[in-house]
């Protein structure tokens, strides 16, 4: 299948290519910047230098459509809305890693990313694109919004406690979460400049991510209803990887052997590894993995839950991959079936 990148330059455009290498289906046609065009792929890309015979292209849709089958668009927030639309009504599939079609809300879509959706009728029919929990969605569309990094990292472990109908949800739900820099994309800040951010850590944007709604939105449609959260967001100085704790309220004590119990639902997934101790961020860099542990606590009414993932694989372009050859009906790990990196 032919396969364009939108944002091919980018953290998880690139991400996307690095991955794609091993893809045995997959040919890639076409990879687009905004300000390398006419330069080959490798000049911004270095690390792929022999893999790819491919010049940057500028953003036409027209073009690109004419080449690709389907196409993945790695864009910032708000500039995919457009490009979305056109390449599905040129008929295309499309997998959108940018948030601009995971909200289900354009009120929240508004409030959040601070310009209104100009499709908001559409919104209402995109699949999120969770994988493991969407996948008979994700098997017949055309259109995947794939997942953010934190909901990815935080929605994989509650989904088992979601179904089971476990949560007291009259509380609020604790997520704290550990993010590598690159989750911030490859455009520079004083944040994320290294002197300033080695040997230090610290919460930014507590109470407001951008994640918050998104992750919200899932708890609340998978365990049918409204669900509040606390989710704070901390920049780790490690280039990849999400860590996320979770602390669980519970309608009732729940014992270690009803917690492993719950999490077996994952047992025949491929890409979910149970851990009995803590999940470690060096063990899923550069894989596809997520590894999960569930803990009972003393009193029984909180449990404690720990995911980690790849910010940029499984929370970004490792579970698009995933989408894809769901949506070709294509062995779900092709390309994505090798551990990361040791040490
Ligand atoms: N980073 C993560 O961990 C992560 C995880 C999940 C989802 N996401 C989402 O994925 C999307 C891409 O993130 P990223 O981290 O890869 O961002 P990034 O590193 O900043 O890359 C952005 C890409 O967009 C291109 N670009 C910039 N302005 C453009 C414009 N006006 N028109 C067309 N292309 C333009 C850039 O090309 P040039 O620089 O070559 O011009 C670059 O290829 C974002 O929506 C992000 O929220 C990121």
């Amino acid at each position: 299948m032919k396969v364009a990148v939108v944002g091919a330059t980018g953290y998880t455009g690139g991400e996307v290519l690095r991955l794609m290498v091993h893809h045995p289906k997959v040919e890639v046609v076409a990879v687009t910047s905004k300000h390398s065009v006419g330069e080959p792929l490798a000049s911004r890309l270095p690390f792929l230098k022999g893999q790819y015979n491919l010049t940057l292209e500028a953003l036409d849709i027209k073009k690109i459509a004419k080449k690709a089958d389907l196409i993945f668009i790695a864009l910032a927030h708000t500039q995919a809305i457009d490009p979305v639309q056109r390449f599905i009504n040129s008929g295309k599939k499309v997998i959108d890693l940018s948030a601009d079609y995971r909200l289900r809300s354009p009120t929240l879509y508004k409030k959040w990313y601070g310009t209104a959706h100009r499709y908001p009728a559409f919104l209402k029919k995109v699949v999120y694109g969770l994988t493991e929990v969407y996948r008979n969605k994700i098997r017949r569309c055309d259109l995947v919004a794939n997942p953010g990094c934190y909901p990815t990292g935080s929605l994989l472990p509650l989904y088992p406690f979601l179904k089971e109908g476990v949560i007291d949800t009259s509380q609020e739900l604790i997520i704290d979460a550990k993010s590598g820099v690159s989750g911030a994309g490859s455009k520079p800040s004083s944040k994320t400049h290294f002197p300033e951010l080695s040997g230090g850590m610290a919460a930014y944007n507590i109470g407001r991510h951008r994640h918050l709604p998104e992750i919200e939105q899932e708890l609340s449609r998978i365990g049918k209803k409204k669900m509040k959260t606390l989710f704070t967001p901390y920049l780790l100085p490690v280039n990849r990887g999400i860590l996320t704790t979770i602390y669980l309220p519970l309608k009732k004590k729940l014992s270690q052997k009803k917690i492993d119990a719950i999490l077996n639902i994952y047992q025949d997934e491929f890409f979910i590894r149970r851990r009995e101790d803590s999940p470690d961020l060096a063990h899923v860099r550069g894989s596809n993995f997520c590894d999960i542990a569930g803990f009972a606590t003393d009193s029984g009414r909180t449990a404690i839950l720990i995911s980690a993932i790849d910010n940029l694989v499984k929370g970004a372009s490792g579970q698009a991959i995933q989408n894809m050859n769901v949506m070709m009906g294509w062995d779900e790990s092709l390309g994505l079936s090798a551990p990361g990196l040791f040490p």
